[in-house]
């Protein structure tokens, strides 16, 4: 388990009666993140597989996991029974599969081909599909998955970015639909504010409901999300609704990501 560079590691802490105060470990650099957040993937993955011959993992998009994902698949090749991973997906921009910036494709390239997994094992967002019938679709792809007490699926690992505006998933700044989700739905449309606009995304009930939760945070240009993220609790500031309700959700930055908490 990653420590901070200085040794020191947040305990797990109550932040309220049903929240746990983040665990924060700050990395020398990109490559110790990469390093480290591999490390956690695949004990979390041994673990479950050895408790119940299964992991369910729903990956980050965007380009940060990127590194990760390709030491998964050379350093940790034959450390983890791959044929008992379930993939899946924390958000989709809505495009083709072959798009290069779908978030399906950059897994695609950098974890699952590489590891020849089994079309099977692969459950992706259509991110072709109208975003509202993908969102329903693909809530339709998570029944499978055990349920919490309030009967959101649980994922084993969620794996989460973190955007420079605070997002996280495809959970925007200001989405009421996201924030409120009476009907507590599992999957829903976003809308990100420029570049892709059209999205899916797993709703925070859904990944609050994880056994685990992990954010990769790397630069300088995350260091102001990153205080925000860890120090309000906002609709601003999405990341700062992550808050799993079995655990502390795990951190994993460098020294400049973590610059304006220091
Ligand atoms: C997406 C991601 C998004 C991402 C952050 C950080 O579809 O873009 O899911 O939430 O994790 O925007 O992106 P970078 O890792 O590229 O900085």
């Amino acid at each position: 388990m990653a420590t901070r560079a200085d040794g020191c590691k947040y305990p797990p802490k109550m932040a309220s009666p049903t929240t746990f105060a983040p665990t924060v470990f700050v990395l020398n650099d990109f490559t110790e993140v990469e390093r480290e957040v591999a490390q956690r993937f695949a004990a979390l993955a041994q673990a479950a597989i050895k408790a119940k011959g299964r992991f369910n993992v729903a990956l980050a998009g965007g380009s940060t996991p990127k590194g990760a994902y390709a030491r998964l698949a050379n350093d940790f090749r034959d450390r983890v029974d791959w044929s008992r991973v379930h993939f899946y997906w924390g958000d989709e921009r809505c495009v083709p599969p072959e798009d290069a910036q779908s978030n399906f494709a950059m897994a695609k390239n950098a974890l699952l081909d590489p590891l020849q997994i089994h079309s099977e094992q692969v459950h992706r967002m259509d991110g072709a599909a109208a975003p509202g019938s993908g969102a329903e679709r693909y809530a339709e792809q998570l029944h499978d998955l055990p349920r919490s007490a309030d009967d959101f699926p649980v994922f084993d690992l969620v794996l989460l970015g973190l955007g420079k505006d605070g997002h996280t998933a495809s959970l925007f700044p200001g989405d009421t639909a996201a924030l409120e989700n009476p009907a507590k739905r599992w999957v829903l449309p976003g809308t990100a504010p420029e570049g892709i606009r059209d999205r899916l995304t797993l709703t925070f009930g859904t990944i609050n409901a994880s056994s685990h939760v992990v954010f990769m945070a790397v630069g300088a240009e995350k260091a102001a999300p990153l205080r925000s993220a860890l120090t309000v609790k906002s609709p601003e500031v999405p990341a700062s609704l992550v808050q799993p309700t079995t655990r502390p959700a795990e951190w994993y930055v460098d020294h400049a990501a973590y610059a304006e908490m220091q």
